[in-house]
């Protein structure tokens, strides 16, 4: 606290991202980060731009990078808007398309940044209540509101919603944006990218975080109708003139074009995924169904907190979330390599005999 802090800042409450331990030979299962590096091309590229250039700003509009996202998604270069890291694209998209007199509907079970950029920027917002079986009911959504967002697959849950209730949500709301978050789309979600041509109302946000194993270098972007892009884009060169340096641009332009390396390591992760929730499922754990990679799971005999910090004992660390309540006996576990699951699996053992 400090009297030469603004009113805003004494009013934020900040996000807290997961734990980065500076420990070595941990079994870091608890923010969602790919187990495998990213494409041994993208290293080479990245070796490459350490030269001279660097001397050089980067390109401001990143038109190579936004050339090549376009290209992955069959979109046009005006139809893609790119930050650093999606959580920079979304603060964005929080000033310049969800700032509205009436609420911002989001689940009250999600992304807990959501309600962080709604107090940084004074957006009012309204959290709708997840299902009993904790998947989003599209008709709770039938309100006045002032956008809407969520993540498809949602977080923490890990549960996909199908891609003709995001269809059935956009058609009802054609006077708001509908904000799909899809960090997580590529480990078996289906992506409602292919509806951006037909709903100017929509923006589908995604990653290179995540499935391209690129979270170290901080690039995400969003898709949609060339008009919504334009509002990103005014307050980005309001903001910041190079959120893409060279490295995150040379590094992000080859990871889109590897996509034998994607599929595979996208392949792996979910392979290890389904081994996993049976594995869990023959210790008696009760596993919410993933449509990412990650899973959200809880024991019947043993509370959240108590197994994290077991874990933690044995130097493996998952996530726990302490509220809201109904949440706090899972744990979010991130799909590691096969390996990290059996020394999961093994410890879990341990500690549910004793
Ligand atoms: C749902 C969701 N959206 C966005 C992000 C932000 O990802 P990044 O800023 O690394 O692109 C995360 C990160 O964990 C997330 O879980």
């Amino acid at each position: 606290m400090s009297k030469f802090w603004s009113d805003v800042v004494h009013k934020l409450t900040p996000y807290v991202p997961g734990e980065q331990p500076k420990l070595d030979n941990l079994v870091k299962l608890n923010t969602n980060e790919n187990p495998y590096g990213p494409s041994p091309k993208v290293i080479e590229a990245l070796k490459l731009e350490a030269a001279d250039s660097l001397r050089l700003y980067p390109d401001p509009n990143s038109d190579a990078l936004k050339a090549a996202i376009a290209k992955t998604h069959h979109l046009n270069v005006n139809q893609v808007f790119v930050g650093n890291g999606s959580d920079e694209v979304l603060a964005h998209v929080f000033q310049a398309l969800l700032k509205h007199d009436k609420p911002l509907l989001f689940p009250d079970i999600t992304y807990s940044f959501y309600p962080v950029y709604c107090g940084l920027y004074g957006i009012p917002y309204k959290t709708i209540p997840l299902s009993e079986d904790f998947s989003i009911n599209i008709e709770d959504y039938a309100q006045a509101n002032g956008g809407i967002i969520f993540p498809n697959p949602n977080a923490p849950t890990g549960i996909p919603l199908a891609l003709e209730k995001i269809e059935q949500l956009l058609k009802h709301n054609a006077e708001s944006v509908v904000v799909i978050d899809e960090a997580y789309v590529d480990f078996g979600t289906e992506s409602a990218v292919s509806l951006v041509n037909q709903y100017p109302n929509l923006l589908v946000i995604h990653t290179l975080s995540k499935a391209r194993s690129l979270a170290g270098l901080r690039v995400g972007y969003a898709l949609g109708n060339s008009d919504l892009i334009e509002a990103l884009t005014r307050v980005k060169d309001s903001f910041n003139s190079y959120p893409i340096d060279r490295f995150a641009s040379a590094g992000a332009i080859v990871a889109m074009q590897d996509v034998e390396y994607f599929d595979e390591t996208c392949r792996h992760v979910v392979n290890t995924r389904e081994a996993l929730v049976k594995d869990l499922a023959d210790l008696g754990f009760d596993i919410l169904p993933s449509g990412a990679n990650f899973i959200f799971a809880k024991h019947p005999l043993k509370d959240g907190a108590e197994l994290t910090a077991e874990l933690r004992a044995k130097s493996i660390i998952v996530r726990h979330f302490k509220s809201p309540t109904r949440i706090s006996p899972y744990l979010r576990i991130t799909i590691g390599t096969d390996m990290q699951s059996n020394i999961l699996i093994s410890a879990l053992k341990d500690i549910l005999q004793n």
